[in-house]
Order: C-alpha cells, then sequence, then structure tokens
C-alpha cells in the first residue's frame, strides 16, 4: 500500500478510461474510504449515487456538457450535499454550507482512497445541477455538487503546474 504522500502525489485527473468494470472489494474499499471522512456535527449530510449502467452514464455525459468520458468510466459517483439532513441541526449555515463540505469532503477522500487502489478518476463540477437532479430523481433539496468518474485509466496525464505554497498562504495579518 502506498504512503498518503505517495497516493497525493500519484492522482492525476484521469479522462480515458477501459472498459474493465473496477472490482467489487476495491469499489467498497473506496466507499468505506469515503465514510471515514469528517463532517460537520458527524452528520455526513450528503448521499452518493452510484451509476453504473451504461444508459445514465451516458445522459450524465450529456449532463455534463458532453464530456464523454464521464460516459467512458465504468463507475460514476454523484456526491450530493443533503441540505435538509444538516438544516435540521444548524440552520441555513448547515443548508449552505456544511452540507456541500460533507460531500465534498467524501468526494476527496474517495478519490484519494481510489488512487490508493491504483484507479483512475476525475473530479467533474460543469454540469447542468437540475438536469442531474431530474435524472438520479433526488429528493427534494439534495444538491448535486461533485461527480466522481471512477475506472482503470487509460491514460497517465503529466503533473500540471501548481500555484507555489508562497501564493496559497501568508502569514496572519496583525
Ligand atoms: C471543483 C472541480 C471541478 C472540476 N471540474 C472538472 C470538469 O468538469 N471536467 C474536467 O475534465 N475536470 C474537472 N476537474 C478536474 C481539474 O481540471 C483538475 O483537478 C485540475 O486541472 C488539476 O489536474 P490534476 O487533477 O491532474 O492534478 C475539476 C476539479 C475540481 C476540483
Amino acid at each position: 500500500m502506498p504512503s498518503f504522500f505517495e497516493v497525493v502525489a500519484a492522482r492525476r485527473s484521469a479522462r480515458a478510461f477501459l472498459a474493465r468494470p473496477i472490482e467489487p472489494a476495491a469499489l467498497r474499499s473506496v466507499l468505506e474510504a469515503m465514510v471515514e471522512a469528517p463532517s460537520a456535527g458527524n452528520l455526513q449530510a450528503y448521499r452518493v449515487i452510484l451509476v453504473e449502467t451504461r444508459e445514465t452514464r451516458n445522459a450524465l455525459a450529456e449532463a455534463a456538457h458532453g464530456q464523454d468520458f464521464v460516459a467512458a468510466a465504468p463507475t460514476v459517483l454523484v456526491f450530493c450535499a443533503d441540505a435538509p439532513r444538516s438544516r435540521a441541526r444548524y440552520g441555513e449555515r448547515g443548508a449552505a454550507l456544511f452540507a456541500l463540505q460533507d460531500a465534498t469532503i467524501a468526494a476527496s477522500y474517495a478519490q484519494l482512497a481510489a488512487t490508493a487502489l491504483g484507479l483512475g478518476s476525475c473530479w467533474v463540477g460543469a454540469f447542468d445541477e437540475a438536469r442531474v437532479a431530474r435524472l438520479l430523481r433526488l429528493a427534494a433539496g439534495v444538491r448535486p455538487v461533485a461527480i466522481l468518474a471512477l475506472g482503470h485509466a487509460a491514460e497517465r496525464p503529466p503533473r500540471p503546474p501548481r500555484r507555489p505554497v508562497e501564493a496559497l498562504v501568508q502569514a496572519e495579518a496583525h
């Protein structure tokens, strides 16, 4: 098993996948890692729709403005913020912020776990939210916030440049 830092360094957005499905045990491990993500008040105010059928993958790719690699991925996880669940304890801050953070932290854990298992993935944020909600028949107030395309990668993209730490972190104001 690679170290955490090796996983972080290895993760890249893969946008081409083999048809080979993900082994059920590997998918289970990804989902078990996801469950360990922190969440506001430990409410885990998110829902994940597991999409494996060709039909729904095609429809998701269309809803993602024709990003066809979404359909090519054998498994697609749609992370949804469960606003009503967080609102019940935390009011509007829970609905607007905590549920969104819960869902996206969970997606990050899933993506890193997939990397650790040698799987490829790409986070997709550009999609028609209303269309995805309709397609997946999401309950009222449950908002799709990230699509994670998962599978055996058919490409190994190079590391894109990053802004340095110094550009992103500043000392506190006095
Ligand atoms: C919030 C978010 C939205 C993204 N949306 C898309 C997307 O719609 N399509 C896509 O191909 N990649 C998308 N990406 C992946 C980024 O393009 C990618 O992470 C970035 O270019 C850095 O490359 P790397 O992941 O290989 O390090 C998204 C990533 C994030 C975090």
